[in-house]
């Protein structure tokens, strides 16, 4: 089946609408995501401060998260925003580890407040990563190990 077309300014304008659901009353950063599925359906996600820092999730996770909980794991694109005006809204290490796993080849649009924005495949953003692939070789089982 092809794949939809989307329209860009319409994902970032639903990340940017996910970032006024934002948690952050530690962090005081605001951050939205947006995740287009390779159905055409967006789920979208706010990062969520804790009071135990540690344990707050980032707002691509949790829109990854409503995704795959919802039975969806091919995904086409994701947007980003923050509230920063002159830097384009970076995933985080973890959150790049998490969009890995369900592929290298989709689309993460990273923007700045106005809404202008930096386009980049998952592949692009973690090279030579570790992925679900890896485990397929080098498991050793149970009665083998020592
Ligand atoms: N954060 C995200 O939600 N996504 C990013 O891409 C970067 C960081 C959140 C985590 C934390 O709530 C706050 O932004 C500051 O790090």
């Amino acid at each position: 089946m092809a794949e939809p077309s989307f329209n860009v300014e319409d994902l970032i304008s639903r990340a940017m609408e996910a970032k006024t659901f934002a948690y952050s009353p530690y962090s005081n950063f605001r951050v939205g995501a947006a995740l287009l599925t390779s159905d055409g359906t967006v789920f979208t996600g706010c990062n969520v401060d804790n009071a135990c820092y540690n344990l707050g999730i980032c707002a691509e996770r949790n829109a990854i998260s409503k995704a795959v909980s919802e039975g969806h794991r091919k995904f086409k694109a994701i947007a980003i925003a923050s509230d920063m005006e002159y830097q384009y809204i970076s995933p985080c290490g973890g959150c790049r580890q998490f969009m890995r796993e369900f592929g290298l080849d989709w689309e993460v649009y990273m923007t700045k407040l106005e809404g202008s924005f930096v386009k980049r495949m998952v592949e692009d953003l973690l090279p030579e990563s570790f992925g679900p692939q890896n485990l397929k070789e080098g498991v050793i089982p149970v009665k083998n190990r020592n």
